[in-house]
């Protein structure tokens, strides 16, 4: 990976053309969130952290890189397993490029809040407008001094380390990379802090908290809500974290066997977080056929491997909006489903998707549109009629998501499907296209300019 933006270089289209039904296991790369989080446990405090199996996707390598221009030292095995060593931080010489990352620039932001020194946080042009306001804010009440382009909404991001106090806060919206970010600034904040997420969220930080000695006491209700306390502290000097494989990379390809009578595709070491398993469900309320093998625990997550099959027909479901969170980053998968279910399919509540890498409700909404989908599109949602896929051509973008949720939905339309774009997908599954490949995908890059 270079160091430059994801928009540098020339588009790489890919063709997906029908094939037979997908058939095979693979192991998908290591969950996004949980690689992100533990390169960046190793920022807290000194000592090592060894991170096995962790996402090489280039989201997590910007936060990687973070950490080393931050005066972290890196070393690399082919385990695949990276070793930090933290012996004190450091001003970077340059501002930190988080890239495509969401999930690195919020949650730097609540790391380098106490830092003795000035850091400003980049992005390319899609994250800089991703919203930044929603932890700005509540790091502004704990004293840190942050500032933001736009009336501080969005990136670059300048952060000039201060000292933080502990407060309540009530968080606007159910982020996990904002509760994360809040918590990361609570450890090195005097007093309290106290972190209310109105709904459900990913809850990876609490878990790998636990495994550094840094507990957070957690109350949890039963709509999904939690209160989390964090008190400061330091993690323990060595710590390690295993990577379970990423469910959300995996959807892709599950949706895939789903959507395809016969078809049947096992993905393998997963975590199965109850947080992150809502589009298990989703596929099982459409009809297929969903089986689990345990697999034990790493990084305070159950794992598993998932195997689906897909029926004769999938059935229309409407997703219920408090489902919404526990499938966020799934909702391209589903659409998989959704254009090839029998009937209308649902999905409201989902408001965030339109701050995603791209818009999302909208970028569905247009590729489907393509593709000779009936698409209905309400602001917070998309209702998808189920029917031919008729193939076309597809502008995903430069979102990861996208790009692959059409590329899967070109294994089973009448017509090629063409996507503009597809070096994306390198953000989080660099490599899906050999694995799709693998499981009796035909795909193709056309030469330039066809
Ligand atoms: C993430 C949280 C989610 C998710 C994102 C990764 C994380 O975002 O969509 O891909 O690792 O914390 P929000 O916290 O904004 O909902």
């Amino acid at each position: 990976m270079t160091g430059a933006g994801l928009e540098d270089g020339a588009p790489r289209a890919l063709v997906v053309r029908t094939g037979p039904a997908l058939r095979g296991s693979f192991r998908p790369p290591g969950d996004k969130s949980i690689t992100h989080r533990a390169y960046l446990f190793a920022l807290l405090g000194a000592g090592e952290t060894r991170v096995v199996d962790p996402n090489l996707g280039e989201d997590c390598e910007r936060t990687s890189a973070a950490c080393a221009a931050l005066g972290v030292r890196i070393e690399r095995s082919a385990d695949p397993c990276v070793l930090l060593s933290n012996r004190g931080l450091s001003a970077p010489q340059q501002p930190l490029d988080c890239g495509n990352s969401g999930t690195t620039l919020r949650l730097l932001a609540g790391i380098l809040a106490s830092q003795s020194f000035e850091v400003t946080l980049i992005g390319d042009r899609s994250l800089s407008r991703r919203p930044l306001d929603r932890v700005i804010e509540p790091l502004r009440a704990m004293g840190a001094v942050l500032t933001a382009a736009e009336g501080d909404r969005f990136a670059p991001l300048h952060v000039r380390g201060a000292t933080l106090r502990g407060c309540a806060h009530r968080l606007a919206v159910s982020s996990a990379q904002v509760a994360s970010a809040l918590c990361f600034a609570g450890w090195r904040a005097s007093g309290e802090t106290l972190i209310e997420i109105p709904g459900p969220a990913r809850d990876h930080t609490e878990r790998m908290a636990a495994a550094c000695g840094l507990p957070i006491e957690v109350q949890a209700e039963a709509s999904g809500a939690r209160r989390l306390r964090v008190r400061s502290g330091s993690p323990v000097t060595a710590r390690e974290f295993r990577v379970p494989a990423d469910p959300s990379a995996a959807a892709f390809l599950l949706a895939a066997a789903a959507a395809a009578p016969g078809a049947e595709v096992t993905a393998t070491g997963l975590t199965l977080n109850p947080t992150r398993t809502g589009f298990l469900e989703v596929l099982e309320a459409v009809g297929a056929e969903v089986i689990v093998t345990s697999r034990g625990e790493a990084s305070g997550d159950p794992v598993g491997d998932v195997t689906v099959r897909g029926p004769e027909q999938l059935r229309a479901f409407d997703i219920p909006s408090e489902w919404v969170p526990r499938l966020v980053d799934e909702v391209p998968a589903w659409a998989i489903l959704a254009s090839a279910a029998r009937g209308t399919s649902r999905l409201r509540g989902a408001a965030e998707l339109r701050v995603k890498e791209s818009d999302r409700l909208r970028t569905l909404a247009e590729g489907l549109t393509r593709l000779g989908i009936e698409v209905h599109e309400a602001p917070d949602g998309l209702e998808i009629v189920g029917g031919e896929l008729r193939g076309g051509a597809i502008e995903a973008r430069n979102d990861h998501r996208i790009a692959m949720a059409f590329a899967v939905m070109g294994t089973r339309a009448a017509q090629p499907v063409r996507i503009d774009d597809a070096r994306s997908i390198a953000t989080s599954f660099p490599e899906f296209e050999s694995v799709l490949a693998r499981l009796g995908g035909r795909l193709e890059h056309p030469a330039e300019g066809r």
